[in-house]
């Protein structure tokens, strides 16, 4: 069933405007039978953050920025599903076209800016859930116009609390200006304890909701060396490596649309994230696991990263080239690949590969 609709419905997709087939994909998974979904197989099972995933994929923030099709998407098969970015209040993002797909790449560039319906919004969404069970993220973020950004972070922190599996800190998005500068070492130190102030805060009501921190893959090595250590200090529960690149590697074939301004994710992304994901992956040490994020599109792909150091893995643009029929594909590599090595967790490959990574020459 899942394979047909994607049949009928990519050439279709890909005939429209990006950002009409996106809001036409959300309005059709609230269609998505509500049957219960599938078990996944035990082997595929991973615990971090003090969660238990029932499989490892999970899909990245930005493609349901409003919270409004969670559970549709954890009964295609996602082991977990991240929403938003939120913002406190609602803000219309970047003028529209800002969302170009680079077809010949494989690629998307974004530039929405944090297009959110706010906070109360998504926060009414996700308490109607109930207890409709699977782990769904809260990635926050501050409003463009903000002059409290890390107030923005805390105060979501305390609203959300009840209702997140837990909070993705996202200070890594290209698209609101200077909001990167919060992965800088004073501005993420003073960010990361009000957040986890505010987690405090919210813990007699919510229980300890894990905070992670995401990053852009165009950190420096000595920038990546604060953040981690500071993620260290603070005992941040993981870190996502990470979000959309400014670069444009010198392969993409799309030259025309390179040129557009914001996020490149997908194929093009995939070497510079899953370098910083194993440099990330050494300086973490195993205080922490690690979420890979950036060009996943199939089961090679997805094992890349694990075996770069990732416990758990993401993906979005994948979904537009590969289609929903990707996340199947993905499990099912992964149980052979553990078939394979006679191996009954995924737990003893992450970051097997991390250290030859990191010697190699750097990504271009
Ligand atoms: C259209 C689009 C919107 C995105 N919006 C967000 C967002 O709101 N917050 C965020 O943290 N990441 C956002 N991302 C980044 C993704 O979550 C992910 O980190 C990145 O795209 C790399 O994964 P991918 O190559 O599988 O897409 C967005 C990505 C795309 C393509």
């Amino acid at each position: 069933m899942i394979d047909l609709f994607d049949r009928l419905s990519r050439p279709l997709m890909r005939a429209l405007d990006p950002e009409d087939a996106h809001a036409l994909a959300i309005k059709a998974l609230r269609y998505v039978p509500v049957s219960r979904r599938a078990a996944d197989p035990s082997e595929l099972a991973v615990r971090a953050f003090g969660l238990n995933f029932p499989n490892p994929v999970g899909l990245a923030a930005g493609f349901d920025k409003n919270a409004q099709v969670p559970d549709a998407l954890l009964r295609l098969g996602f082991g977990f599903v991240e929403v938003g970015t939120v913002t406190p209040l609602p803000q219309a993002g970047n003028p529209r076209p800002r969302l170009f797909r680079l077809d010949s790449d494989e690629g998307v560039i974004n530039r929405l800016g944090f297009n959110s319906e706010g906070a109360t919004a998504a926060l009414g969404r996700l308490a109607a859930r109930g207890n409709e069970g699977g782990i769904v993220g809260v990635n926050i973020g501050a409003n463009r116009d903000s002059v409290d950004r890390a107030g923005d972070y805390a105060r979501l922190v305390e609203s959300f609390a009840p209702v997140a599996s837990y909070f993705t800190v996202n200070v890594s998005s290209p698209n609101t200006p200077g909001l990167r500068d919060l992965q800088q070492a004073k501005a993420l130190d003073d960010l990361l304890a009000r957040v986890l102030d505010a987690r405090e805060q919210a813990r007699r009501r919510s229980g300890p909701v894990p905070v992670l921190l995401k990053i852009a893959p165009d950190l420096a090595l000595n920038d990546l060396d604060d953040a981690v250590g500071i993620a260290r200090k603070h005992r941040v529960d993981g870190m996502i490596v990470g979000n959309t690149t400014i670069a444009r590697p010198g392969s993409l074939r799309e030259r025309d649309k390179a040129k557009e301004a914001g996020g490149l994710s997908g194929r093009p992304l995939f070497k510079l994230a899953t370098r910083m994901l194993a440099e990330t992956f050494v300086r973490a040490e195993g205080a922490f696991p690690l979420i890979g994020a950036g060009g996943i599109d199939s089961g090679p792909t997805a094992i890349a990263k694990i075996k770069a150091g990732a416990t758990l893995v993401q993906l979005y643009t994948g979904l537009v080239f590969r289609g929903i029929g990707v996340v199947s594909e993905i499990k099912t590599d992964l149980l052979a690949a553990l078939k394979r090595g006679h191996r009954n967790s995924l737990a003893s490959m992450v970051g097997s590969d991390a250290a030859d990574i990191t010697a190699e020459s750097w990504p271009s």
